[in-house]
């Protein structure tokens, strides 16, 4: 059977598929390579280079449940450290991207609008959009190699969505990310390159990045207050959301933007 027709027939499935996660030693980004390894793709696990040791241990959990992972040092920031990312890949399996999950993200300060500093925002910007950015330009350039087109998720936020006080440049952000995740979708669609790429939107969810705001008193309450379903989401709420615009079963999906937030926009 010849490369093609083998990989037809994972439609449906993430069997075989290659996928690269940002930000995938931790929290969310780490729960997309379980789950993307659950269901049988080859995962890319990256990260800044001094997470090697959580890189590590995502790639031996993998392994353990018989899925195949490799880990790469990447810095979304860094123009160059993408570009040899996206070449050991496929070096290593000989086959362009199915899959990019650009998830990798920081909150950056929090902090009284007036007091925030041209580098606090740039700060913000340089990872969360032009991490985005950078990742959809080498991402678009390797799908464009694959037969089978392939899939791109920006994670975004609610934020993205709604306005918060003490994070302008998180929002900015978050907002800019929802629309550059539309009109790349338009330029691959309108090129006819088979790449669909969606938006998620999480509400807040348990995971590291509110390390910096779990301990101020009542401020962990206030924020399950916002989420009509009465608490916060879970890592996995959100993988299940990224494994379904990575499927086939969403192949007429391609420009838009799911919502995992608990009904926090709905109110
Ligand atoms: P986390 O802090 O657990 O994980 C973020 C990962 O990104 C870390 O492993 C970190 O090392 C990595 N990272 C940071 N800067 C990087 C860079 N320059 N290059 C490569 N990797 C880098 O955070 P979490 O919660 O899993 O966040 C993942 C994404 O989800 C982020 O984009 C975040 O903005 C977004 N998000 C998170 C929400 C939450 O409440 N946890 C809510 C809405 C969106």
């Amino acid at each position: 059977m010849n490369q093609i027709a083998q990989r037809l027939l994972r439609k449906s499935t993430q069997a075989g598929k290659v996928a690269l996660i940002t930000g995938g030693s931790s929290g969310i980004g780490k729960s997309c390579a379980l789950e993307m390894a659950k269901q049988g793709a080859r995962v890319v696990i990256t990260d800044l280079a001094n997470r090697e040791k959580q890189m590590q241990q995502v790639v031996e959990e993998i392994t353990k449940m018989k899925g195949q992972a490799m880990y790469i040092p990447l810095d979304v920031s860094k123009e160059k450290d993408w570009t040899q990312a996206i070449q050991q890949v496929h070096q290593k399996w000989n086959e362009p991207l199915d899959v990019l999950v650009n998830n990798a993200g920081i909150g950056g300060a929090l902090k009284p609008f007036e007091e925030l500093t041209l580098e606090d925002f740039r700060l913000v910007q340089s990872i969360n959009l032009d991490g985005v950015f950078l990742g959809m330009r080498e991402g678009v350039k390797s799908m464009k190699q694959n037969p089978l087109g392939g899939s791109i998720i920006n994670v975004s936020s609610i934020l993205g969505f709604v306005g918060n006080p003490i994070a302008v440049p998180y929002c900015t952000s978050k907002g800019g990310v929802r629309l550059m995740t539309k009109a790349t979708a338009l330029y691959c669609a309108q090129n006819k390159m088979n790449i669909r790429v969606n938006s998620i939107h999480p509400g807040y969810i348990d995971t590291p990045i509110l390390d910096g705001i779990r301990q101020t008193p009542g401020v962990l309450e206030n924020l399950i207050s916002l989420h009509p379903i009465g608490r916060l989401g879970k890592v996995e709420e959100v993988a299940s959301g990224v494994v379904y615009f990575a499927s086939d079963e969403s192949s007429f999906i391609t420009g838009t933007e799911l919502l995992i937030d608990g009904g926090y926009t709905a109110q």
